[in-house]
């Protein structure tokens, strides 16, 4: 089976004349299945797009995260329109700031103020300067291979880089506490911050989760040694618990960091904290020229009800739990040894001795033909507009797909 991919074909060439590389960043065809996938899309709505040579996609990407609720979930859109229709951007900040601010402190057990911006690099960059202002340390330890962003003291790229940048961060592997608490003495009195991410969601990886005691570990040594604990719940946030992900794993944070759940669509980031840094808050320069973008937050407050009256990271581990399972019953009748891990409503497919990723590439690619929009190199996310039907559907092409993949080998 083939698509039709002409418009997005020409698209790309022209993009190619007057954008750098055509696509960049994680969205470039490259870091994808470029004959595969298309280059645009045209529209979407619920878990489903249309690319601009008009098929049809089952979405198992959701906007690489930024989609929770599903694509123009009305409610959210009428919330947005509400604002818009009153405007968006002001000389002053509207009220719908202070009702996001108030939500958020509400919801999340420890937050008692929260700051907003348009993107996580955003604010987990300001976390970290955070952290520095108030201890006056300067080193951050962050987990080896986990994105926090675009910004120069994390950016996992080679460009446009000096070593200065990242000369005052550290890392640990993930679940290697031995390696922490060596780094913890060898820098002592130094380290400012931890940042990690709920467990390690790397791409071109399994994922893997935090070890038995890998969180309450973290948090006492955070404690005992004046470490200011920030969590990267960028990608997590209400996928995994209704109060944040720290609930999940059963820790506290000093600082945590969201985004794209938490406008499903609309550009938006929050970072909340502890009472106690909110003095230092102030000192950080923290502005940006549409960041007090009214319908962003007035989208953004109706997300975030919707996820914690409908308790919608229940919803999705549980719709993902279901997906996973089924998924990994196929590959077993077509004894193909894929496993799905981390999360259910963030699962990451692995076969097993695969590392070169191309039976995985390649299953993505069959599915791909039959209209799944499986990621090889990233985690999926489950959204919540998906019904039985819409993973029923998933997992008859994906199992036409191993079929396909079984008889090639
Ligand atoms: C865990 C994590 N932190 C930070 C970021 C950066 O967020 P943004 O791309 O909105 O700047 C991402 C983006 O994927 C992420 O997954």
């Amino acid at each position: 089976m083939s698509l039709k991919r002409d418009n997005s074909d020409e698209l790309f060439l022209r993009a190619s004349k007057v954008i750098p590389g055509g696509i960049y960043g994680h969205v470039t065809p490259v870091a994808g299945l470029p004959r595969h996938f298309p280059h645009y899309t045209e529209s979407a709505i619920g878990c489903r797009f249309k690319d601009v040579d008009g098929n049809e996609w089952i979405d198992f990407m959701c906007g690489f995260g930024a989609i929770l609720h599903g694509y123009s979930e009305p409610r959210i859109e009428a919330a947005a329109e509400g604002q818009r229709s009153k405007g968006s951007v002001f000389n002053q900040p509207s009220s719908v700031m202070v009702d996001l601010a108030e939500s958020l402190t509400q919801k999340i057990d420890f937050a008692d103020w929260s700051v907003f911006a348009k993107n996580g690099s955003d604010l987990t960059t300001w976390a970290i300067r955070l952290a520095r202002e108030f201890s006056g340390k300067p080193y951050v330890i962050k987990g080896k291979g986990i994105y926090h962003g675009v910004d120069s003291w994390c950016d996992p790229g080679l460009g446009g880089k000096i070593k200065e940048d990242q000369s005052k961060i550290l890392e640990f592997e993930w679940n290697n506490l031995d390696q922490l608490r060596n780094l913890i003495v060898s820098f002592e009195n130094q380290i400012s911050s931890l940042i990690l991410t709920p467990y390690h969601h790397a791409a071109f990886a399994p994922s893997v989760m935090p070890s038995e005691n890998f969180w309450s570990d973290v948090e006492e040594l955070c404690r005992a040694n004046d470490i200011l604990l920030i969590l990267d719940d960028v990608r997590t946030g209400w996928r995994l618990h209704k109060g944040g992900s720290h609930k999940y794993f059963n820790f506290t944070p000093d600082l945590a960091v969201y985004s794209k759940g938490l406008g499903n669509g609309y550009a938006i980031s929050a970072c909340v904290g502890k009472d106690f840094l909110k003095d230092a808050s102030k000192e950080v320069f923290l502005t940006g020229s549409c960041w007090n973008d009214a319908v962003s937050m007035a989208a953004a407050l109706k997300s975030l009800e919707i996820s914690y009256s409908e308790n919608v990271a229940e919803s999705v581990l549980s719709k993902g739990a279901d997906f996973v399972n089924q998924i990994e019953l196929k590959a077993r009748e077509f004894d193909l040894p894929l496993v799905m891990t981390g999360p259910p409503s963030m699962p990451f497919p692995w076969f097993a001795d695969d590392n070169n990723l191309f039976r995985l590439q390649r299953f993505c690619e069959l599915s791909a033909n039959r209209g799944l929009y499986f990621h090889p190199h990233h985690n999926w996310f489950i959204s919540n507009s998906m019904q039985v039907d819409d993973l029923e559907e998933a997992v008859e092409h994906a199992g036409e797909a191993m079929n396909a993949l079984k008889n090639e080998s």
